[in-house]
């Protein structure tokens, strides 16, 4: 089985976890729109009743595109359950999101959810965090600052850019630098000293998040719960 296949074994498993009546949270990304899509494909055969909360523009219109009724955040009082994809996974299932530069709406609406399962293809697990890239949303105002502080601090910061070159905006309008760090041995103190430097919005170290991880592997997918 290639990565592609996969990922739509975990995001099809997944759906299966989504229940009539659920508030659901819909997460961003290749993987995550294949649950969206497995999703789609309940409401319309069994009529499931659902109502999702989308984390990215994105994965609202392929929600909306599939019949399935939207909600924005403030719109809800709780989520019963989010799925979502990640970047990486290490051994304490600490993660890394926001490849798709959407980690700050989902880590609002997932920090907002009674239950978080993440579905990966089995390349995303890794034994310490940090080969992947770290996101990290900012201000645009000082930005250049926040950079020479990350590179003070020892890190690799790159402002994302769209392809002519000016900085790709998020959603909320600001940028994304990316860390080189290349390893995260200690992924909480990593996180702590981010959020303290002033103009940083969020950082993609998703710790303590996850409740179920749905591994995809060639011989089925593997649950933790
Ligand atoms: C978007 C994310 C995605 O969940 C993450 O990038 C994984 O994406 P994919 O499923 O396409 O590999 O965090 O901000």
């Amino acid at each position: 089985m290639n990565q592609i296949e996969l990922k739509k074994q975990v995001g099809e498993r997944a759906a299966q976890y989504v229940e009539d009546g659920m508030i659901v949270g819909l997460g961003t990304g290749s993987t995550a729109e294949f649950f969206v899509a497995a999703l789609g494909e309940r409401v319309k055969n069994e009529g499931l009743q659902i109502i999702g909360v989308p984390t990215s523009d994105r994965t609202r219109n392929q929600a909306e595109a599939l019949g399935i009724t939207i909600k924005n955040i403030d719109d809800v009082a709780y989520i019963d359950v989010t799925v979502d994809g990640a970047d990486e996974v290490d051994e304490n299932f600490q993660g890394i999101k926001g490849g798709g530069a959407a980690h700050l709406w989902e880590k609002i609406v997932s920090s907002n959810s009674k239950r978080n399962i993440w579905i990966v293809d089995s390349s995303k697990m890794v034994k310490t965090l940090g080969a992947f890239p770290l996101p990290i949303e900012v201000i645009p105002f000082g930005s250049k600052h926040v950079v020479d502080k990350l590179v003070a601090a020892g890190y690799e910061p790159k402002i994302r850019r769209e392809a002519d070159g000016t900085p790709k905006l998020t959603h909320f309008h600001n940028y994304i630098i990316d860390l080189k760090v290349g390893s995260i041995p200690d992924p909480k103190k990593l996180g702590d000293e981010l959020i303290h430097m002033v103009g940083v919005v969020e950082h993609g170290l998703f710790l303590d998040h996850v409740n179920t991880l749905i591994i995809g592997r060639p011989e089925g997918p593997q649950i933790i719960d």
